[in-house]
């Protein structure tokens, strides 16, 4: 029987090391075969023994000894880690060092925490899955596997299976786990060499790899640069380029003045603008009231009125509102037969701009509330003016 151990410690120091073995794979024709072979091997005891075969095969696992991994209870500690370090760095800050009630939750309410707790625990179990499987469990860093670079491995990815004893350490014993493999049964045995595990973080490396990325930054650059100013000029997009349009501050053949941009044609309205005058005598022109006299117009105008209106001019318009006496102003009586000669767009415009001591109220009021208060005004108007016929009750 072979002892590793006894090797190990036997072995003088100053011997320079033997060019060492990866491990020796030997390949079989069946999976049977294969099956059979592995109880051998491990009893030998020679080193870990790993299958590689094209397919997974039922009971290999049990064969070859192999563990569950250990990485899914991994992930559930470090994801478990992260939920909790999530909810104590939330708490802490929420409820210990700033302190802040907002939506008038308690500081301390875990709820509005789990949506952080979630988000930390799938970043600590990803990071964990991830970097513990490629450096923990495979081993990195290892440029290609060394069963790659192997002659089986054309076999093994089609119809061979192959059984490999690796080295566990030093005193791995190359010849005597071909033999072993041999007896077993394997058609083909090979010694496979260990992977160079040189530090590869050298000078050289590293400055290849900066002149890599600032060569590959430059060209990038470049293209991108090329691609922004050439693009447009491709067609299709450089038939809109050229297509007749006019450009602001350029010039143009189209107008007799030979200018691009022109001013607005006169009486020209913004959309969704009723047209507006430059003082009030155009304004009693120019600006009708566009509203229907409807019920709902007058309770709009009513409202408007009671809320903007009333303080000065009134309830009723006769310019002795509630402000009155103790106002500087002298507010119109818009009952006085100047105002009710006044055309609409008059009344407009002084809600719009005000008038001395009236200021304007026309942010206060949309363009339908102001017209709807002009409606309102004539219907107090009418009210204390009334004539026979406002009397008879309408037929419907
Ligand atoms: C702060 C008090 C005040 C409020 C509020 C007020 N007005 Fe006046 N209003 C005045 C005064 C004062 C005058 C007289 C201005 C002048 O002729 O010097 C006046 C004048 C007017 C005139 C006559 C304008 C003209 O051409 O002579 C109209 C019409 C009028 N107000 C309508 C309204 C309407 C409608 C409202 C509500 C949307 C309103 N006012 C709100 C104080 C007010």
């Amino acid at each position: 029987m072979h002892s590793l151990t006894m090797e190990t410690i036997t072995m003088p120091e100053t011997t320079p090391m033997p060019a060492r073995s990866f491990a020796v794979l030997g390949l079989f024709d069946t999976p049977n075969a294969l099956m059979k072979a592995i109880p051998q091997v491990r009893v030998a005891n020679l080193g870990t023994v790993e299958a590689y075969t094209p397919y997974p095969i039922h009971g290999m696992d049990e064969a070859l000894g192999l563990r569950r991994s250990p990485l899914g209870g991994m992930v559930l500690v470090m994801g478990i880690l992260g939920a909790l370090t999530a909810f104590g760095f939330q708490y802490w800050i929420s409820a210990i060092d700033y302190p802040i009630v907002t939506g008038g939750k308690p500081p301390s309410s875990w709820e509005a925490f789990i949506p952080i707790m979630f988000e930390v625990m799938v970043l600590f179990a990803t990071f964990t899955a991830g970097l513990g499987m490629l450096f923990l469990l495979n081993k990195l860093p290892f440029f290609g596997h060394p069963v790659l670079s192997s002659k089986a491995i054309t076999g093994i990815t089609r119809d061979r299976y192959g059984l490999a004893i690796e080295a566990e350490s030093e005193a791995f014993d190359s010849t005597a786990a071909a033999q072993a493999l041999k007896e077993a049964g394997a058609v083909e045995v090979e010694i496979l060499p260990a992977p160079d595990r040189s530090p590869f973080l050298t000078s050289d490396f590293i400055l290849r790899t900066l002149g890599g990325i600032f060569a590959a930054c430059v060209v990038s650059g470049i293209v991108m640069f090329l691609t922004i100013k050439w693009f447009p000029l491709l067609a299709p997009m450089k038939y809109m380029q050229d297509q007749p349009r006019l450009d602001a501050q350029r010039a143009s053949a189209f107008f007799k003045d030979g200018h691009g941009m022109q001013m607005p044609v006169a009486g020209t309205v913004a959309r969704g603008y009723l047209p507006t005058a430059t003082g009030t005598q155009e304004a009693a022109v120019a600006l009708v009231n566009p509203l229907p006299r409807t019920r709902e117009v007058f309770a709009v105008g009513r409202k408007a009125y009671a809320n903007r209106c009333e303080v000065c001019h009134g309830a009723i318009g006769n310019g002795v509102g509630s402000l009155t006496a103790a106002y500087g102003g002298k507010p119109a009586n818009l009952q006085a037969q100047q105002f009710r000669d006044y055309p609409d767009g008059k009344i407009y415009w002084a809600i719009v701009n005000g008038k001395n001591a009236m200021p304007s109220q026309a942010a206060d009021l949309t363009e339908t509330q102001r017209w709807s208060v002009v409606h309102y005004v004539r219907a107090l108007q009418r009210a204390q003016n009334a004539k026979d016929e406002d009397l008879k009750v309408a037929t419907p």
